[in-house]
């Protein structure tokens, strides 16, 4: 242990003593004394309580408004919505098409023919731009709108067995 960690825990556990004894002299005391604290702090724990339900209740609401289905919808711009259908295997990635339209929704239908994959899109700095899970016997809807022309890469983000780091493929994002 490094010197100063020996010295703070010696001081934090002589305040625990001190708190003990404390506890202890003063436990003679009647019950009667503590009504009043008791009768304050039970009216601050019932303000603070109803502070929390005027707070929390209305941004929870708020919040609630915003449900993401619908967001993820609405940025998802006009035209008409370009389908690819992506299935993972191990290790690689099949998609229906090789590119796609910028400025253009874009809907991905994600599936899986063996394991559970992670479906990601990169930008070309590899930052991630969408992603949702690949799984055998369910199709996963992704709506994305690439608003920059380039080549993004599909990564997986799921490990799953050996050759996991190996399944990338890319898809262009053509200028309209
Ligand atoms: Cu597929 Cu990791």
């Amino acid at each position: 242990m490094q010197p100063i960690a020996w010295q703070i825990s010696l001081v934090l556990m002589t305040l625990v003593a001190f708190g003990f004894a404390f506890v202890a002299i003063n436990s003679g005391r009647r019950q009667e004394d503590y009504a009043p604290l008791q009768k304050s702090a039970y009216r601050l724990r019932t303000r603070l309580f109803w502070g929390l339900v005027l707070v929390f209740g209305p941004a929870m609401i708020y919040t609630l408004l915003d449900l993401p289905y619908d967001a993820a919808r609405a940025r998802t711009g006009s035209g008409a919505v370009q389908v690819v259908d992506a299935t993972g295997y191990q290790w690689r990635w099949e998609l229906s098409r090789d590119h796609v339209a910028a400025g253009q929704p874009v809907e991905f239908r994600v599936t899986s023919a063996d394991v559970n994959h992670g479906f990601g899109i990169y930008d070309a700095n590899l930052h991630l731009v969408a992603q949702t899970q690949a799984m055998p016997g369910y199709t996963n809807t992704l709506r994305h709108t690439f608003t920059e022309a380039g080549t993004y890469k599909v990564l997986c983000m799921e490990y799953c067995g050996v050759a996991h780091h190996n399944m990338m493929t890319e898809i262009r994002v053509v200028a309209q």
